[in-house]
């Protein structure tokens, strides 16, 4: 049986495991890496997955781009608890988040679109966040070979306008 796993607000005390587990799928071209820096810069915006002794099993980040937009970003799960729900769990958290500051847009760009089908998002044309090509994208190592797929859900009314 899975030991019993809480979420909360990331601590200063979680910056190494969360750089940790993202770049451990960085080294597999899965996720683009991450910094000590850029993580604890960004602390109020991480979400971490807790054993019971206090172990990081999975996070995730809101990225806002705007007032009423932001990336999830940042996700991963330990790989001895994928499939177990942690990442549907850690997305529904960054989404209460994200309401709670009044983020009504979210989208992810991510090479497991799958997972984010799963959870609710559609696909959709990365150029409507132009917001996040402008920050990112332009000078990432990658851009012209970038396969990662744009996925997008509206908090706000729930709808799929996205598809099709
Ligand atoms: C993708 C990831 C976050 C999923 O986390 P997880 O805890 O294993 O996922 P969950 O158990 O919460 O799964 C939720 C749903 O997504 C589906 N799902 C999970 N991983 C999937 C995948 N790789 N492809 C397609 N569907 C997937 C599950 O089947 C489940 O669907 P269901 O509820 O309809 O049965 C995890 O595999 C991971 O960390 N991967 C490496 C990093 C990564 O790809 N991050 C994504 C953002 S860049």
């Amino acid at each position: 049986m899975r030991e019993q796993i809480s979420l909360r607000m990331a601590q200063p005390g979680d910056v190494d495991a969360i750089v940790g587990l993202v770049n451990g799928y960085a080294s597999d071209s899965v996720m683009l890496p991450i910094t000590n820096e850029r993580v604890a810069l960004a602390l109020d915006d991480f979400v971490v997955a807790v054993d019971v002794r206090g172990g990081v099993r999975a996070c995730g980040a809101l990225k806002e781009y705007s007032p009423s937009l932001a990336e999830v970003a940042s996700l991963a799960v330990a790989r001895d608890e994928h499939g177990g729900g942690l990442g549907r769990r850690v997305v529904a958290e960054l989404e209460g988040l994200a309401r709670m500051r009044g983020i009504d847009e979210l989208f992810a760009l991510t090479l497991t679109a799958g997972f984010f089908e799963s959870v609710g998002y559609a696909v959709t044309e990365r150029a409507r966040y132009p917001e996040k090509i402008r920050r990112d994208c332009v000078s990432c190592a990658r851009r012209f070979g970038c396969n990662e797929i744009c996925l997008a859900r509206l908090l706000r009314a729930d709808t799929l306008e996205y598809a099709a």
